[in-house]
């Protein structure tokens, strides 16, 4: 089926689904929203996160997608537990996907979650990984300065180095060997927290695994596209440039189709 697949975020962050998605399924049709008007969502209510990822979903039903990724883990959190019901199509978060990654590969059983502060206040890391294993020991820290950081596109700059290593010095004390990048702007900094806790820790970045995750669904439903020209098209709610910039930086093509909504 050539229809697109949705994707939203509250910003850039949702492109570190979609360069996974484009790599292990280049013959599917895109289309991202990015919310860069109301962004970040990690330092809003529960309310108003459940409103605007709400919005976004019902933006991409009206471009007929498949399947709707919510590629932003603030909204995964708060949101999605109860909006997916609601729908027909398939509607995947991206919490479950780096929980598993991560419980698979520690093994002093020691994990750290840095996410927003939405997503960790919501504890839904933490349930999760208890669920597949409660001996596990979690350590979690909100990082919402990462966000803007990577909004701005300083993604190897001073700044972001000093500010990394603000809030992960903690994080060599907990003796973790395991760190999920839980919130999708965060793989954008990756060498910026790799430089600050070293090789002993492996970052998980779910990004890969909900690709696979799509891709199972699409193949059990029998709707992959044969599209040979795929489309990618991009929107966003507030001007297009810095996204374009940042997105074309990140993804490595020329994006043609950046287009401003009004409203969602
Ligand atoms: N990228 C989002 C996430 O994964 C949201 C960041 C934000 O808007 O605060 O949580």
């Amino acid at each position: 089926m050539n229809k697109p697949i949705g994707v939203f975020d509250s910003g850039v962050g949702g492109l570190t689904v979609v360069k996974e998605l484009m790599r292990l399924l280049p013959r599917e049709s895109i289309v991202y929203f990015g919310d860069t008007a109301r962004v970040p969502y990690g330092t809003k209510s529960a309310e108003t996160i459940r409103k605007f990822s709400l919005e976004n979903i019902l933006f991409l039903l009206k471009k007929n997608v498949k399947l709707v990724v919510v590629a932003c883990n603030t909204a995964s959190s708060i949101a999605l537990p109860q909006i997916k019901r609601h729908f027909k199509v398939p509607i995947i978060g991206v919490i479950l996907p780096g929980v598993k990654e991560a419980v698979a590969i520690t093994k002093n059983k020691r994990i750290g979650v840095i996410a927003t502060r939405a997503t960790v206040n919501s504890q839904s890391y933490t349930k999760e990984i208890k669920a597949l294993n409660p001996k596990i020991k979690v350590f979690s820290a909100a990082c919402p300065l990462f966000v803007p950081l990577a909004e701005e596109g300083w993604l190897n700059d001073k700044v972001t180095f000093d500010v990394a290593r603000k809030y992960l010095e903690p994080f060599r004390k907990y003796k973790i060997d395991t760190l999920i990048l839980g919130c999708t702007h965060y793989p954008l900094l990756k060498s910026a927290i790799n430089k600050v806790l070293g090789k002993g820790v492996t970052l998980i970045d779910s990004a890969k695994q909900v690709a696979c995750e799509v891709k199972q669904i699409l193949d059990e439903d029998c709707s992959c596209s044969q599209e040979k020209k795929p489309s990618r098209e991009f929107y966003v709610s507030d001007e297009p440039d810095n996204f374009r910039g940042l997105a074309q930086r990140f993804l490595g093509y020329k994006l043609n189709k950046v287009y401003k909504v009004n409203c969602v």
